[in-house]
Parts: C-alpha cells; structure tokens; sequence
C-alpha cells in the first residue's frame, strides 16, 4: 500500500521535474534572436556600418550601444535634419523602435538619408539586434 504510494509520488515527482526542465529549455532558446545568425545579417550593414572596438563612422554613424542609443548622436556624423530633429525631441533607439526603422527605413522614418530597402523578416531583425545588442556604447563586448 506505503509502496504503491511512493511509486506514485516518485512519478509525479519526475514528471513535474521533467515538465519544469522542458520548460526552462523552451525559454531559453526563445528569448529575442540569435547573434550569431545576427552577425550574418550585419553584412547587410556593414558596407555602411562599423560595431566594436575603434568602430568609425563609414558612410553611417558606428552603432555600437545602438539599443538605447539617442537618436542622431554620434559626434562627428553629419546627420539628416530628421534624425537631428529625432536627436532634438530626445528620441532613442528601443528595441521596438529599431526593428520598426530597420523593417521599412524609409517608410517609418521619411527623409533619413539611410539607403537601404529593409529587411522584411522578423527573425533577421530579431537576430541582429542580439547581434547589435552585445555591444557597449565604447565597443566593448557585453
Ligand atoms: C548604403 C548605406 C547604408 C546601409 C546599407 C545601412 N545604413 Fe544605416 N545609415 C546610413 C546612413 C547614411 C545613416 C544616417 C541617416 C541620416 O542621417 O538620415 C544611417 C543611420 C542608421 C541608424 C541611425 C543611427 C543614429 O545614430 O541615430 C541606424 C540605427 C542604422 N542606420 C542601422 C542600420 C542597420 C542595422 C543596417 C543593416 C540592416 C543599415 N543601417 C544599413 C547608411 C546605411
């Protein structure tokens, strides 16, 4: 009888055990993007763009800590009246905010300089903001 219970028990146990793990995984593989297939989404950017360490300004502004960055503040890059105008309001660059702009440039953000048509996919925009997101504002990884 005692034993048949503990049977019982045991099963229980491991199968509430079991469900927490599968669940740990799931979250854990789910959050945002993956930086790695971000990175190879950065080629898209990169004949514009520079991130990391001694990152310049190229034809755009360096993005390093581009993920709460203000908006047109990078000293030195001549900026389009719109994003100084984004930089006078004291807009920054969420995550939200980012994948918007980077969706459809132009679209969301008329009269940016920023030649390029966008990218349609959610996972490479998810991807490559993990990707972005690694940086510090000095270049620095994370
Ligand atoms: C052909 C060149 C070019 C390509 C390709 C390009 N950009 Fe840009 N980007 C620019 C220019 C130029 C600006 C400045 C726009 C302005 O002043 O209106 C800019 C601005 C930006 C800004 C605003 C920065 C700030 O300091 O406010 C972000 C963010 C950005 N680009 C991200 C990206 C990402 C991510 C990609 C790749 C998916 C990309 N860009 C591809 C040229 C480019």
């Amino acid at each position: 009888m005692i034993t048949a219970w503990k049977d019982a028990m045991n099963r229980f146990v491991t199968t509430a055990a079991l469900l927490v793990l599968g669940t740990t995984a799931a979250l854990a593989q789910s959050p945002a993007g993956d930086a790695e297939k971000g990175a190879n989404v950065f080629k898209k950017c990169m004949a514009c763009h520079a991130v990391g360490e001694g990152a310049k300004n190229k034809v755009g502004p360096e993005l390093n800590g581009i993920i709460g960055r203000k908006m047109g503040s990078v000293e030195g890059f001549a900026y389009s009246d719109t994003l100084k105008e984004h930089n006078a309001k004291g807009d920054v660059w969420t995550a939200e905010v980012l994948s918007a702009y980077l969706e459809n440039p132009k679209g969301y953000m008329p009269g940016v300089k920023m030649v390029f048509a966008g990218l349609p996919k959610e996972s490479d925009r998810l991807n490559l903001e993990a990707y972005l997101g690694q940086f510090n504002a000095d270049g620095t990884k994370k």
